[in-house]
């Protein structure tokens, strides 16, 4: 086990380099199982939720070859395989994304239900929605999912939310079925158009991503293709938080600034400078901020992913700020571990209220999911004294070289290990 040790107050400056993007790359690897030949996927980020999609499409047969720290060769043509297990995927959400990927392959996928960060109930209603429209039959027994068509076919589906999980699975599902798919009320997100590209580049027909509605004009086959992830929208969101709240200056590059609108709207509304370059931003923070009001939604609107980053941010500004949580039932379980640091933070159901206090003070704190433990380092770079982060494996999962670029930029952060609990202490 390891933790985060970090003596606060530093102020952050200089320039960060982000890494490719976890949730374009947590799609397109599995997306590869569709190829008829090697793909090469580049950019991707050095985490822990990519080592385990890669771990699991090499049990299931696939000849995955290293080239570099973020490029791999893969070829999926000794896949047998249809199985993915629970110990295969690891409580990851994005284990889903088998079943539309092994399901367009040879029509049947059994997949363990994904796990993943646990903010309130994470259903996969619309994901068998679509695949049931495709023709496929999917039951749930002995706990795993199992879909399975023979033949998959073209169809209209509209999905009753805006779902990432859902859009994806069904045009992977849905890129080799015979005739045209149209997804109605598909989400938009970056990493759904960065999919759409991919497969495009194997030879696929699909308009429309990054717009509410979705074609896909099935194809026969998909071949190789060389093809690099977009950058991390929400790791260079939280780096550009991260750089406000500490009062900081810093040059955010490898981004597309046209993803981070959002979150640039509520820095400059907050008091932030922010100035846009053509793949890079900077930004710069001389005064405390000032309040602001956030509700979280698909995109374009501000991402729930950056939540607990912005909230923490907002814990230091002059008065009053209100978050509202629009995707998520129960995304507010990091706001005990803020409060132990001197935050002021009332939540009610979906909505948090956040009254801004002078500072934060360092504490031992615990990082209760992925986002929520890129919070807690950010309040930790914000307070006074020493901050304890426990639980960082969830923050492993997203963040690529967290300790070394944050000490490029002057932060005092240090990864520990925790010695294991001795037997005697373990009896008592
Ligand atoms: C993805 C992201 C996650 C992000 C979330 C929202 C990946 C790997 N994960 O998660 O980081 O927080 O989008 O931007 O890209 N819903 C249903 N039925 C379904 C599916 C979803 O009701 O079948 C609901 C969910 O309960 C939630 C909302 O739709 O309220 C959004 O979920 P979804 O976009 O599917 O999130 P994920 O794909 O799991």
């Amino acid at each position: 086990m390891e933790k985060f040790v970090i003596n606060g107050g530093n102020a952050l400056k200089g320039t960060v380099k982000i890494s490719g993007a976890k949730n374009a790359a947590v799609a397109i690897l599995p997306a590869v199982l569709l190829s008829d030949s090697p793909c090469t996927v580049e950019n991707l980020p050095e985490i822990s939720d990519v080592s385990t999609i890669l771990k699991s499409m090499s049990a299931l047969g696939a000849d995955i070859k290293a080239i570099n720290k973020s490029s791999v060769v893969i070829d999926p043509r000794p896949v047998k395989s249809y199985v993915v297990t629970k110990e295969m995927a690891e409580g990851m959400r994005a284990s889903s994304y088998f079943l539309g990927a092994l399901l367009g392959r040879t029509h049947h996928a059994r997949v363990a239900p994904p796990g993943g960060c646990d903010f309130g109930v994470r259903p996969i209603d619309q994901h068998i929605k679509g695949f049931e429209a495709l023709g496929a039959k999917v039951i749930i027994e002995s706990g795993m999912v199992d879909a399975k068509a023979k033949a998959l076919y073209g169809s209209s589906v509209y999905l009753d939310k805006v779902s990432v999980g859902a859009t994806i699975n069904i045009m992977l599902a849905a890129v080799k079925a015979k005739g045209l798919t149209v997804i109605e009320n598909a989400a938009r997100e970056p990493h759904i158009v960065d999919l759409a590209n991919f497969l495009n580049s194997m030879g696929a027909n699909i308009m429309g991503a990054g717009t509410g509605v979705i074609k896909i004009r099935g194809v026969e086959n998909l071949h190789g293709t060389v093809y690099s992830i977009i950058p991390d929208q929400i790791e260079a969101g939280t780096y550009m938080v991260a750089a406000a709240a500490t009062g900081g200056d810093v040059l955010v590059e490898n981004v597309t600034p046209k993803h981070l609108e959002s979150i640039i709207a509520k820095l400059v509304e907050a008091g932030a400078t922010v100035n846009e370059y053509d793949e890079a931003i900077r930004v710069s923070m001389k005064k405390p901020p000032k309040k602001c009001n956030i509700q979280t939604m698909p995109h374009p609107g501000f991402p729930t992913d950056m939540q607990p980053q912005i909230a923490t941010f907002l814990a230091i500004a002059e008065g009053t700020s209100i978050i509202t949580e629009g995707v998520w039932d129960n995304r507010f379980r990091y706001v005990d571990q803020l409060t132990l640091m001197g935050a002021d933070i009332q939540v009610d159901g979906k909505m948090a209220v956040i009254t801004g206090v002078k500072g934060l003070k360092g504490a031992p704190v615990k990082a209760v999911d992925l986002r929520a433990g890129a919070a807690m380092v950010i309040a930790g770079l914000m307070a006074s004294g020493i901050t304890e982060i426990t639980e960082i494996d969830h923050i492993d999962r997203g963040y690529e070289r967290l300790t070394e670029k944050l000490s490029a930029l002057g932060a005092q952060i240090k990864r520990v290990v925790v010695p294991k609990p001795s037997s005697n202490l373990k009896q008592a």
